[in-house]
């Protein structure tokens, strides 16, 4: 079965046809909502919405060891997660889907890992590439099935949040190495990494990021809803294909 975890722009998957739904309950409270169970083409299917059904939960306050504990839980064996996120490099504008494949983390404060225990042998999972190879080929294969264009590759730096960056943030993360920024992208992937949950990300471009524009101007989220709407309409029809 494949866990779908659905963010700003896709808190529901109108092509999945839900059989049942699920509160779950977890030693680490609870997920953002509801799991849904249902089928995309021949594919069983778990969607969660991250930021819960009304989108009501801000990145920084997201449950993401309820949200993947209650995945695992419920049958997932790997995970595409799809996030929107601030374009950096300059062929990442608004609108581009992109599977990235490196992870710079900038968060803080959240409870990043399941070996939490001081009583227990210490626990330090590989992470040397944070997204499951496999899976990431099948989300392009899927793309291009679809017809939909998507870049293969980029880092995905993984802001605080719940503010968007400075324009000197910015800058400062495309010195770093960065191609996208978006704030749910850890520690949902190393969560994963450590329940051995196979991850990959499918990343929506919802604007540029801060002073990445051609003209300056402040990020305006009437923008960002708009782009995300098309867009998501696309990502449906590539997780329509991820059955193949
Ligand atoms: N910054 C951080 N996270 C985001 C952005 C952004 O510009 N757009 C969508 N998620």
């Amino acid at each position: 079965m494949l866990g779908i975890i659905g963010g700003s722009g896709l808190t529901q998957l109108s092509n999945l046809n839900i059989e049942r739904r699920e509160v779950m309950r977890t030693p680490y409270g609870e997920p953002s909502g509801v799991l849904l169970f249902g089928s995309l083409c021949s594919t069983r299917v778990v969607f969660l919405a991250r930021h819960g059904y009304g989108h009501t939960i801000p990145p920084h306050r997201v449950n993401y060891r309820a949200n993947l504990w209650a995945l695992k839980q419920a049958g997932a064996k790997e995970i595409v997660s799809v996030a929107s996120v601030g374009g950096i490099r300059q062929d990442l504008g608004p609108g581009t889907l992109v599977v990235p494949d490196q992870i710079i983390d900038y968060t803080w404060g959240r409870r990043n890992t399941f070996f939490d225990a001081t009583d227990q042998p210490v626990v330090q999972v590989d992470f040397t590439d944070p997204y499951d190879a496999a899976l990431r080929a099948r989300i392009l294969a899927s793309a291009w099935a679809a017809g939909e264009a998507i870049e293969d590759g980029g880092v995905y730096a993984a802001t605080q949040g719940p503010r968007l960056e400075t324009a000197a943030e910015i800058e400062r993360l495309a010195r770093d190495g960065a191609d996208m920024v978006g704030m749910t992208g850890m520690p949902e992937a190393v969560l994963a990494r450590e329940l051995g949950l196979p991850y990959a990300a499918l990343s929506v471009v919802s604007n540029w990021a801060a002073g990445r524009a051609d003209s300056s101007h402040a990020i305006r989220f009437a923008d960002i809803e708009e782009t995300l709407v098309g867009a998501m309409a696309r990502v449906r029809r590539i997780l329509e294909h991820i059955c193949a």
